[in-house]
């Protein structure tokens, strides 16, 4: 979390003070570091090199529309799931024909919507899918340029709720049932056979399994193309891990030796699709401590930010960094960190050595810029946080933070 330094003992993003933040905007709020965003986009620009992989940004990771934006103005492309991720795409700028859909459940309007916006991939995870693809196409009178997400079968060694390459997963098709799938997509007059995808799980932090899933896809790859399948593109998806701890995820420098090694000589343009090791450690939650409770079992530190802001720790035990906004000095003692969400698992920092922590001091969740806000939710019928983007010395609320009224928009009593 480079962007994120201590300066006189106050954390900075970039150069501006944390605590100025948090007092303009309140707590709980979303920081995101502009240079760590651009810098972590770089870097994969950098690692590919000439191979000139279109990357595809993970919507799901965080879908501020300014973060959108900023990827799509560096040449990015986009990696949906839904149609309203499309929606959104298109409303910061992004292209749909540097655009992928994933996901297997995607309706015939999601399909149209998106064909008729002139989609780049539709990854498709079944045999149903495809002949669903298909249909809408041929209403449309356009060929509908596809890809089929295969499912390697190897084990991504990651939390199981994030690991999607195993046998048993919901995603993709059987490897062995790809090559037969393509032949059938020859006679379907709505659909264009244009790549062959992937996906193995996300939070990856060796990349022996990525090499192995990518050494049998790309040996598919080439099958399919001697077979006389027209395809152009290898998406092979995303996943690459970041530190939120102790994790060694391989830098992306090793990461791209290991795709581009396994890829080579199919002649596939590359599709790329990160998310968490773009944004991830690109963002900070701050809160701030409402009270203490100290039990005879335990030191309870209750922050006003909850599982409902920040849903990692409840749903994957994920461990985020708990800072202080200003450093002070004192005996560290072992502290759980809850939120005020009614329910057990919305510990967000378990077991972690601070000084104890006083009503009223501003902390940060570090690596909190994936699968945070994207994830949140009104639970509780709390409002969600605000977000904040920081350029250098400036800074700006890129989302309001929800007001009491937008609780039930929508709703009729
Ligand atoms: N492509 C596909 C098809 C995916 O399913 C995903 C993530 C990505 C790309 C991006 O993966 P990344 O580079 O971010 O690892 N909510 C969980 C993570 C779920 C990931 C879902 N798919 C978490 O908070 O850890």
């Amino acid at each position: 979390m480079s962007f994120f330094t201590y300066r006189k003992g106050v954390l900075h993003a970039e150069g501006v003070p944390l605590p100025a933040i948090a007092d303009a905007v309140g707590t709980p709020a979303y920081v995101y570091s502009t240079a760590a965003l651009t810098g972590h986009f770089g870097a994969v620009v950098d690692a590919f090199g000439e191979a000139r992989p279109l990357i595809c940004y993970s919507v799901k990771a965080n879908s501020n529309l300014s973060i959108l934006r900023l990827f799509a103005g560096l040449g990015g492309g986009f990696d949906i799931v839904s149609g309203g991720e499309l929606a959104r795409v298109r409303q910061a700028g992004g292209e749909a024909a540097k655009t992928v859909f994933a996901g297997v459940g995607k309706t015939p309007e999601e399909m149209a919507a998106a064909l008729d916006a002139g989609l780049l991939l539709f990854n498709v995870e079944s045999a149903e899918e495809l002949e669903a693809l298909d249909a809408v196409g041929r209403r449309l009178g356009k060929k509908a340029p596809f890809a089929l997400r295969v499912n390697p079968e190897v084990d991504a060694r990651t939390h199981r709720y994030i690991a999607t390459g195993l046998k048993t997963s919901k995603f993709g098709v059987p490897f062995e049932e790809a090559v037969a799938l393509y032949e059938r997509s020859k006679k379907m007059r709505g659909l264009k056979a244009a790549g062959l995808d992937c996906h193995i799980g996300s939070q990856l932090t060796q990349s022996s399994p990525v090499r192995a899933a990518l050494t049998k896809v790309a040996g598919l790859y080439r099958e399919l193309k001697a077979r006389k399948h027209p395809l152009e593109y290898l998406d092979v998806g995303g996943g690459l891990g970041i530190t939120y701890t102790d994790e060694t995820p391989p830098s992306v420098a090793e990461y791209a030796r290991v795709v581009l090694a396994a890829t080579k000589d199919t002649g596939a343009r590359l599709v790329l699709e990160p998310g968490r090791s773009l944004v991830g450690n690109a963002g900070v939650l701050l809160t701030r401590v409402l009270y203490r409770k100290l039990t005879p079992a335990k030191r309870f530190a209750i922050v006003d930010a909850g599982m409902n802001d920040l849903l990692r720790p409840a749903l994957y035990e994920a461990h985020h960094g708990f800072v202080p906004l200003v450093k002070r000095r004192g005996k560290e003692v072992e502290v759980d960190v809850v939120g005020p969400v009614c329910e057990s698992t919305d510990v967000l920092a378990k077991a972690r050595s601070l000084v104890l922590p006083q009503p009223g001091e501003l902390y940060a969740f570090l690596s909190a810029g994936a699968y945070g806000m994207s994830m949140a939710s009104n639970y509780n019928s709390r409002p969600r946080p605000a977000e904040v983007l920081v350029a250098e010395e400036a800074w700006r609320v890129v989302r309001e933070r929800e007001r009491t009224e937008d609780l039930w928009r929508g709703e009729r009593a």
